[in-house]
């Protein structure tokens, strides 16, 4: 795929096949992801990798629970994320959380360019993703990582679903581009 056709036409997948996707294709993702840049090159990430919509679906029923009792005042999710059907994790067969793995101050933004990465490769294998953010926090907590298996000094920073699509979504619109031409 052109890469400026997989950037206009990449859409953030909230429906999915319920199709699984093979750990051949999620490493040969994950090694997109690691052909980002980094700062000096020091490619802070890690990947964790949970399978199967069953087990997405019990973590979206905590992750929204967490998410519900966290929320700042006000925030415009508080509707989605109080009801009980909503899902957190849109019914994927995978999640892949791609974590910093040390405390350098450049790291986050080595791991959000890596899942961008990962995010148009899954697009030019016909994959669908998205970043749900809305995890981050839950993910963070020591306790979840542990329940998942994730090291305690690993940093979730980029959650991604991922999955067969159910249907490709309409392109979302971008407003013109602020540009300044500085002196
Ligand atoms: C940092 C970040 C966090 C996001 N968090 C969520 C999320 O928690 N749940 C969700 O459904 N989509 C989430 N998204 C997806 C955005 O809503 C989506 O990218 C945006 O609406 C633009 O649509 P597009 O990706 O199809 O161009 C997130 C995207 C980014 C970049």
């Amino acid at each position: 795929m052109d890469l400026m056709d997989a950037l206009r036409t990449r859409r953030a997948l909230r429906e999915f096949t319920g199709g699984l996707v093979d750990d051949v294709t999620i490493e040969e993702l994950v090694g997109a992801a690691v052909l980002a840049p980094s700062a000096v090159n020091l490619q802070p990430w890690a990947f964790a990798v949970v399978r199967g919509t069953e087990r997405l679906r019990a973590l979206s029923a905590e992750a929204r629970r967490y998410a519900l009792a966290h929320l700042p005042a006000g925030s415009p999710l508080a509707t989605h994320v109080a009801d009980p059907a909503f899902e957190i994790f849109h019914g994927a067969a995978v999640l892949v959380v791609i974590c910093a793995i040390n405390g350098e101050t450049q790291s986050f933004e080595d791991c959000c360019l890596a899942g961008q990465n990962f995010m148009l490769a899954a697009h030019a294998k016909g994959l669908g993703t998205c970043w749900i953010g809305l995890s981050r926090a839950w993910l963070n907590d020591p306790s979840v990582k542990s329940e998942l298996g994730i090291p305690a000094d690993w940093h979730p920073t980029a959650p991604i679903i991922l999955g067969h699509p159910l249907t490709l979504p309409a392109p979302t619109p971008r407003e013109k581009a602020r540009i300044v031409w500085c002196q």
